[in-house]
């Protein structure tokens, strides 16, 4: 196994943590992901947060497993 990490994220899924990491929570708490490639939740529809536990696919969470672009464009002068 590489010791590089690599996070994927999954088209309408999670993201996927694979490689050397520590989970915490805000206050430097671990969190022990009780396994080596860890899928975060993306969709905060999980009951096992921060993991998730393929609630994304009943809820038809909606993501690309590339960078999302919302900017807003600029409305025009009046
Ligand atoms: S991304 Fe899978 S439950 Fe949220």
């Amino acid at each position: 196994m590489s010791d590089e990490t690599r996070i994927t994220a999954y088209r309408d899924g999670p993201l996927v943590v694979r490689g050397p990491f520590r989970l915490e929570d805000q206050d430097g708490g671990e969190i022990d992901p009780g396994r080596e490639v860890v899928a975060l939740c993306r969709c905060g529809r999980s009951r096992i947060r921060p993991f998730c536990d393929g609630s994304h696919k009943l809820v038809r969470f909606s993501a690309p497993s590339t960078r999302e672009d919302r900017r807003i464009a600029a409305r025009p002068a009046d």
